[in-house]
């Protein structure tokens, strides 16, 4: 490819930084001249006109996904179903009557998201395809497409096409929920370029997050990351970075579902990182942080301005609650990327792994 790394060691890192970019560049290709949401109008109606939406997507935009749906309920009031292509792909579940397929996909190749598609088609239900290549198999073959702008992305591990993805859908549920005549209090242009400023603030922080990375993963074999709400759907993300790249045995769970089994795997030192970035289990999430440290757990609390409490390892600056995740995304992909570069693993090229896999 003619993309370079310029001065950084590796993609992945330049990817990381691009991110608060690629979300102003979306902020900008998403608004037209009177600073109201531009969007196709096949689009807008597709939205409106359906009565559930089922997301289909692999990897990081599955994550991406979860995301999603919490943006259109929430904002949009419409059902969401998130799956996992190559699950629904046999095992298709019952269908509303007025359903619409959204695809998220980085490179628009993934082949068991295109089987999904294939399925769907045949039943005559519409599809919408959100790409970071709009030239793409899904992106040609789905009735609709919008772009991620998020710039070629050459590392494996996924970064900023999971930034663009959100924004997106935050931009997406917000046109929907207009064309709906619902009133919101949510400016999703302000509040991203508030979020992409908040980002730009954590990449500069790289230093102190090597720091926490040689700190808390130097030999470790396993990490487990916690949160509830969309602080969960982020450790998901966080664990599937760290063990993408570094392969420590990563996982991410539910703050209460510790309980339920997993704690039974912590022992003395086991690292455990907790997000809190949400006000209404900011209570509930450090309750679990104290039962793991009480069986040895090494935890670590990454959590937002007005939120922290003394001691938290990490505080990511302040943004609008929907939107904490394209933030606090960004210290996981840099302590995945530390704990594997001190680990000496092909960031970019991580084993048994490809960019895009087009095998089902
Ligand atoms: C591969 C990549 C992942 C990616 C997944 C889905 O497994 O290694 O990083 O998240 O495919 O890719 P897509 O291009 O559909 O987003």
């Amino acid at each position: 490819t003619d993309i370079e790394k310029g001065t950084y060691p590796h993609f992945m890192l330049k990817e990381i930084d691009e991110q608060p970019f690629v979300i102003r560049k979306i902020i900008q290709e998403y608004k037209n001249e009177n600073d109201e949401i531009k969007l196709d109008l096949d689009i807008r109606q597709a939205m409106k006109n359906c009565d559930r939406i089922y997301i289909i997507a692999a990897g990081t935009s599955y994550h991406a996904g979860l995301l999603g749906k919490q943006f259109i309920e929430k904002l949009a009031n419409i059902p969401v179903e998130v799956h996992v292509a190559s699950e629904f792909s046999y095992n298709m579940p019952l269908l509303s009557e007025k359903p619409l397929f959204l695809f998220i996909s980085q490179s628009g190749e993934t082949a068991d998201s295109r089987s999904v598609l294939v399925q769907i088609k045949e039943l005559g239900h519409p599809a919408l395809t959100l790409t970071n290549v709009p030239g793409s198999t899904l992106s040609r073959e789905a009735n609709y497409t919008m772009h991620l702008h998020a710039g070629p992305e050459i590392a494996v591990a996924s970064t900023k096409a999971y930034t663009a993805q959100m924004a997106v859908l935050a931009i997406l549920a917000v046109d929907t929920a207009r064309a709906k005549g619902l009133e919101l209090e949510f400016d999703p242009m302000q509040e991203l370029g508030i979020a992409a400023n908040a980002m730009e603030a954590l990449t500069d922080q790289k230093e102190e997050l090597e720091e926490l990375a040689r700190e808390y993963l130097p030999t470790t074999r396993n990490c487990f990351f916690i949160g509830r709400s969309v602080d969960h759907y982020v450790g998901l993300e966080g664990s599937l970075k760290l063990k993408e790249i570094s392969y420590i045995q990563a996982e991410g769970f539910a703050g209460g579902e510790l309980k339920h089994g997993t704690i039974a795997l912590i022992e003395d030192g086991t690292p455990v990182i907790a997000l809190a970035t949400q006000e209404n289990v900011n209570y509930s999430i450090r309750g679990n942080v104290q039962e793991v440290e009480a069986r040895g757990a090494n935890s670590l609390i990454i959590s937002m301005k007005g939120l922290d409490k003394e001691g938290d390892a990490f505080v990511i600056p302040h943004v609008h609650h929907l939107l904490t995740p394209l933030v606090s995304v960004i210290p996981l992909q840099l302590i995945s990327y530390y704990a594997a570069l001190h680990r000496d693993c092909d960031v970019d090229k991580p084993r048994n792994l490809a960019k895009s896999v087009t095998v089902e």
